[in-house]
C-alpha cells in the first residue's frame, strides 16, 4: 500500500532544532507521566532529537524504548544524544508512522508529540500506531492548535505569520490547528476509553523572550518555512524580514507574552470480542474521564 510522502514543514534547520532539543517529557510529556511504568516497552514516533524519548526512557527503565522518525539526520543526532546521556534502554530508528517496522502488539505505549499536525492522513498514522500496541496499551498524543496561539501586545505582523503558517501548512496536506480534533482524530482510529485536556507553553521572562523570540526570528528566515513560503508564492523576503523584525521586538519587549496552546490525549486500544482486529468503531469500553487514577489506567495494560 502506498503511504503518503507528506512534507514537513518546518524542516531541521539549527534555529528548529534549538526548540526541539529545549524539550523534556516535563514540559512536553506531562500528561503521559503519571502513566508510564518501569517496565513499559515505547515507542515515540516522530521523535525529532529525542530529548522526550531519553527522558522517558529513564523512566521506564528497564523497560525498552524506541524513537522513530522519518529523518535520518535528526535520527544521528539523537542516537549522538543517547550516547552522551547513557541511557542504555533505547534506540533510534529511521521510519515511517504510516507504515511503522514492527510487529502488531509490540508495545505498552505509543506516543507522538507534535507529529500529527503534519500528516496528510492523521487518522492513518493513529491507526497504524494503533496496531503497534498491546490490548490496553496507551496512546498519548499532543499537537499544537495555532489558531489558539495568543500574544501580547497586538501585532499585525504577527497576525500575518499566523496566516502565512495556515497557508503553508495547507498547502502541505497538514493542519496547524491539530490540537482541537486530536480526540476526533483518536476515536476515528478505533481508540477508545479516551481523555482530552488542554496545556500551554507560556513565554515571558527575559531569557524565555528572547529564547523563543530569537528562534522564530531566525526561522522565518532561514529554515524550510521560508523555503516553502518563497517557493509557494506565499510570500515575499521583504515580507519574512519583516515578520522576523516582530519576534525580536517580541525578545525586547519586557511587557511580551506568547502563548501556545496545546491539545493532548490519552485512549487505549481495547481488543475484546466485540472489538477485535477488523473493528475500529469504538465504544465498547466507554469513556475514561481524566479524573481516573494513573494507576487504575496503567494497570489495564495486559501482560
Ligand atoms: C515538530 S517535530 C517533533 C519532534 C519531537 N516529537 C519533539 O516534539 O521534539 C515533527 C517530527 O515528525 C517527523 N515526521 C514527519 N512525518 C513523519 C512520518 N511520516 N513518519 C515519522 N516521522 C515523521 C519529522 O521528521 C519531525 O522530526
Amino acid at each position: 500500500m502506498i503511504t503518503p510522502s507528506d512534507r514537513y514543514t518546518h524542516g531541521h534547520h539549527e534555529s528548529v532544532l534549538r526548540s526541539h532539543t529545549w524539550r523534556t517529557a516535563e514540559n512536553s510529556a506531562g500528561f503521559l507521566l503519571p502513566y508510564l511504568r518501569h517496565g513499559h516497552s515505547v515507542l515515540d514516533v516522530g521523535c525529532g532529537p529525542g530529548t522526550i524519548t531519553i527522558d522517558i526512557a529513564r523512566r521506564v527503565a528497564p523497560g525498552d524504548v524506541t524513537g522513530i522518525d522519518r529523518s535520518l539526520e535528526v535520527i544521528e543526532l539523537a542516537r549522538r544524544g543517547a550516547t552522551d546521556s547513557g541511557v542504555a534502554n533505547l534506540s533510534f530508528e529511521v521510519g515511517d508512522v504510516y507504515a511503522l517496522d514492527f510487529a502488531d502488539s509490540t508495545f505498552d505505549v505509543v506516543y507522538a508529540h507534535q507529529v500529527l499536525q503534519h500528516l496528510s492522513d492523521p487518522i492513518r498514522a493513529l491507526r497504524e500506531m494503533r496496531r503497534v500496541l498491546v490490548s490496553g496499551g496507551l496512546v498519548a498524543v499532543r499537537d499544537a492548535d495555532y489558531g489558539k496561539f495568543a500574544w501580547a501586545p497586538r501585532a499585525s505582523v504577527r497576525e500575518r505569520w499566523l496566516e502565512l503558517y495556515h497557508e503553508i501548512t495547507r498547502r502541505n496536506g497538514a493542519e496547524a490547528d491539530a490540537g482541537r480534533y486530536l480526540a476526533e482524530w483518536v476515536r476515528s482510529a478505533g481508540f477508545e476509553q479516551l481523555t482530552y485536556a488542554t496545556s500551554i507553553w507560556r513565554f515571558h521572562t527575559a531569557e524565555e523572550r528572547a529564547w523563543w523570540g530569537g528562534l522564530w526570528a531566525e526561522r522565518v528566515l532561514k529554515s524550510e518555512f521560508a523555503r516553502q513560503g518563497l517557493e509557494f508564492g506565499l510570500t515575499t523576503a521583504a515580507e519574512l524580514q519583516e515578520i522576523s523584525g516582530t519576534f525580536v521586538t517580541m525578545a525586547e519587549d519586557p511587557d511580551a507574552e506568547f502563548v501556545v496552546e496545546h491539545g493532548e490525549v490519552l485512549a487505549h486500544r481495547v481488543l475484546g470480542p466485540e472489538n477485535d482486529e477488523g473493528d475500529v468503531s469504538g465504544s465498547a469500553g466507554g469513556e475514561v474521564g481524566i479524573e481516573d487514577e494513573p494507576d487504575e489506567l496503567a494497570e489495564r495494560i495486559d501482560h
